[in-house]
């Protein structure tokens, strides 16, 4: 977007053409009921008790295997480390044009980047947010000296705790899966860390664009911080459902990666993220997408899945090739289907 400042959103009434949705796609979203059922929300209080751990690991499984998303609360990760997260990424964003500048890029194998939609020049319609992404690959990574002096501090805090949740989720989630609670981090799924900080100005034609356009994410799975502002929306039974925003609690989401492995048992499903009259709306997506070097990574449906009853419907990726291939494609572009067996 190139980011005008906070003062010059105040002033706009109208937002510009590159931003309002086609005519059908806004018709087609007035068919689509309106809702109020609720994502799945776990406590994971009690998670070293045996009998709590199997009845949470339970309730992981279903919320897998149908929505895909839950919220966590009382996940280990203090109140105030996600209040600084927010903040930082809010003072990024608010200080000096100039400041930000820096870190203006599209290369994707820089550690820092600050750019509007990364689909921008594929995409049919603008999506109304500035991005800034920081990569870790070792939660000791102890050079932060390239991170803005904006979030540094919070953002280097935020990424060790959301590391030590990202593994024991892991855990969960495999033995959801009927695996042994190390198999997915054996697999390097919690290898790699992409904190992609999301800010979304308030919109004064919220009806006509987009802060997300629809998508899943293409990783295994997706750690989400959002402030108090409204906007993420799941795509569930044919109708979209706001996800509420719990305050300290995380939004959980599989991603296409872990819907391969798990040779879609788990679901990586749908959502986007609509235009808020109010705002800033600042987010926080937490992608764990397997190793950030991932030479000669593969990845295929796990074996203990498989059986005459179930065979394979995903092909093995290469790690590099397939998200290089989400990258270069729109974000609303079907993704998956692409590596169906036959
Ligand atoms: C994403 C995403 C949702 C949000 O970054 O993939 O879906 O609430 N973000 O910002
Ligand atoms: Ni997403």
């Amino acid at each position: 977007m190139d980011a005008p400042g906070a003062q010059e959103y105040d002033r706009m009434q109208k937002i510009p053409k590159i931003f309002v949705r086609p005519a059908e796609e806004l018709v087609e979203d007035l068919n689509h009921k309106r809702v109020q059922i609720e994502v799945p929300v776990i406590d994971l209080g009690g998670l070293d008790k045996a009998d709590r751990h199997k009845q949470i690991a339970e309730e992981v499984r279903t919320a897998s295997e149908t929505w895909g998303f839950f919220q966590v609360v009382n996940h280990g990760i203090p109140l105030n480390v996600l209040d600084g997260m927010l903040d930082g990424i809010q003072k990024f964003n608010e200080q000096d044009v100039e400041e930000k500048k820096k870190y203006y890029t599209r290369d994707n194998t820089r550690r820092v980047r600050f750019m509007t939609n990364h689909d921008l020049f594929r995409s049919r319609t603008a999506n109304w947010r500035d991005t800034l992404t920081i990569s870790f690959s070792d939660p000791d990574q102890s050079d932060s000296k390239e991170l803005p002096d904006s979030c540094r501090k919070s953002t280097v805090e935020y990424s060790k705790h959301v590391w030590e949740l990202g593994n024991i989720l892991f855990g969960l989630l495999s033995e959801a899966l009927g695996l042994k609670p190390e198999q997915l981090r054996n697999m390097d799924c919690s290898k790699g860390q992409r904190l992609t900080c999301h800010y979304y100005p308030a919109c004064p034609e919220p009806e006509l664009a987009l802060g997300i356009a629809k998508h899943s994410d293409p990783g295994f799975l997706t750690v989400l911080l959002q402030n108090q502002i409204n906007g993420l929306q799941i795509f569930f039974q044919n109708q979209w459902v706001d996800v509420q925003p719990i305050r300290g609690a995380l939004v959980i989401n599989i991603g296409d990666l872990l819907q391969l492995v798990s040779n879609g048992k788990f679901r990586s499903n749908k959502h986007r993220v609509v235009a808020n009259r109010l705002g800033p709306r600042i987010s926080v997506a937490c992608f764990f997408s397997g190793p950030i070097n991932m030479d000669k990574v593969f990845y295929g449906p796990i074996e203990e899945l498989i059986s005459e009853e179930n065979p394979p419907i995903y092909k093995e990726v290469l790690l590099s090739d397939y998200l290089m291939k989400f990258i270069a494609a729109g974000l609303d572009d079907n993704f998956l289907v692409n590596y169906f067996k036959e």
